[in-house]
């Protein structure tokens, strides 16, 4: 027999398999691990020793609970349906054990990630040889336990249609589609779309007191994690009729009086907001399974608040507020086009155009911020702020 060319990913029609690979990987993720520790002694933290911080955060936070999860929510429960005799009694002891190791190898993870996540923004070089011992040797049992147990009493007991069930679970938990005959059943897709959140924790003591310091925090670590437009925000308003109205809008500031962003003060929401100037804002930071709530009311920023930022806008931008009459109807894309050419034209080589009146700025000054941040099974944290008459936050934990 020869060896394979290449080292072959095995699909999901052999869950088993794909189980077998991730252990693979998770072996090579370690050996990172260590051969960080040893790098770090030697050479301290070079760019060689971030990009392996980055990999080794990256792989545990994300992959490796998914393979957890793999066990716990599927493999393990079926194996218990399915097991009779010896097996059943095996199952019995084995399950228990498995799940206290996944607590125990989390927990150890909790302690090294803070120094990886240093380690990886090159601000830190401490990693701890204890701690990474721990980790390693945890793991290594752990899936010498399942390999020798748990995966060959699966691939004996299972059949071809309980197989074929276990990988599309775990091809759905990775959020791939599974080849299907038909067209799918949009209703059964969504019901199975279920990311667990498992990145992150937030407990009353690691809330600053400030929520507006607590925000940035977040908001710098969002930044940091290169999520895709931290500063997007949705905007809700409420129509003159009762009716919710909500879009997206870039933050440009914030601090203790509020956050603002910039907009045309005629469009829809303009219009919404000079009739009812309640709104809230809502920030959702996927990659750091965190969202942020904040309800209050909103006041217009000055004139020269305005100008200030107006002014520092590209030309272009500064041109397209000007031409445009943000949210009223317009017959084609010619006539918009024509009208942004007409105000160029007019603006000739003036480098500084004046702000128009009808653009400008917005402030929510805000009486209730939440934290969000997802955790496993849906038993989320949720910290809440809210303002009392003299103007002092009050903190709480609200039930997820
Ligand atoms: C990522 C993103 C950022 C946006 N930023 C702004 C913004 O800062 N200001 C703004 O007026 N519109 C922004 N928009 C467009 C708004 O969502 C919306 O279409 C526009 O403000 C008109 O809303 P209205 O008719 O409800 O007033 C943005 C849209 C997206 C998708």
């Amino acid at each position: 027999m020869t060896a394979p060319l290449f080292d072959t990913v095995p699909g999901f029609d052999q869950p088993i398999a794909v189980l077998k690979h991730c252990h693979d990987k998770i072996r090579k993720q370690l050996s990172t691990l260590q051969n960080l520790l040893v790098h770090l002694l030697q050479q301290g933290n070079t760019t060689e020793a971030q990009q392996a911080a980055k990999a080794v955060l990256q792989y545990f936070d994300k992959a490796a609970h998914l393979h957890h999860d793999d066990e716990e929510q599927d493999l393990m429960p079926m194996l218990q349906a399915t097991a009779i005799g010896d097996d059943a009694a095996l199952l019995q002891t084995l399950v228990p054990e498995i799940l206290a190791d996944h607590q125990r190898m989390d927990a150890a993870w909790a302690t090294l990630r803070p120094e990886l996540d240093t380690i990886a923004a090159g601000t830190g070089k401490q990693l701890s040889a204890h701690g990474v011992r721990d980790y390693v040797a945890a793991y290594q049992a752990h899936m010498a336990k399942e390999e020798s147990q748990l995966a060959p009493m699966a691939k004996r007991l299972f059949s071809a249609q309980q197989m074929a069930q276990l990988g599309t679970a775990m091809q759905r938990r990775r959020g791939i589609a599974p080849e299907v005959a038909e067209a799918p059943d949009a209703a059964a897709l969504l019901a199975a779309m279920r990311t667990d959140y498992a990145h992150s924790s937030l407990s009353e003591s690691d809330v600053l007191a400030d929520p507006i310091a607590q925000f940035q925090k977040w908001f710098g670590e969002a930044v940091n994690a290169q999520v895709g437009e931290p500063n997007a925000m949705s905007l809700a308003t409420v129509t003159p009729d009762g009716k919710p109205s909500s879009r997206i809008v870039l933050i440009k500031q914030f601090d203790e009086r509020g956050f603002t962003w910039y907009t045309n003060y005629d469009s829809d929401k303009g219009q919404q907001l000079a009739h009812n100037p309640h709104a809230a804002l809502l920030f959702f930071w996927r990659e750091l399974e965190r969202q942020v709530r904040i309800e209050g009311t909103v006041v217009k920023t000055t004139a020269a608040e305005s100008d200030e930022y107006f002014n520092v806008r590209p030309l272009l931008s500064r041109l397209s507020a000007i031409a445009s009459q943000q949210s009223a109807p317009i017959s084609d894309r010619a006539t918009l086009e024509a009208n942004y050419a007409a105000v160029a034209a007019a603006v000739g080589e003036e480098a500084h155009p004046p702000r128009p009146e009808h653009w400008g700025g917005y402030r929510l000054q805000p009486e209730r911020i939440e934290f969000w941040q997802g955790r496993r099974s849906r038993f989320h944290d949720r910290i809440v702020f809210t303002r009392d008459a003299e103007g002092q936050w009050n903190m709480q934990r609200l039930q997820p």
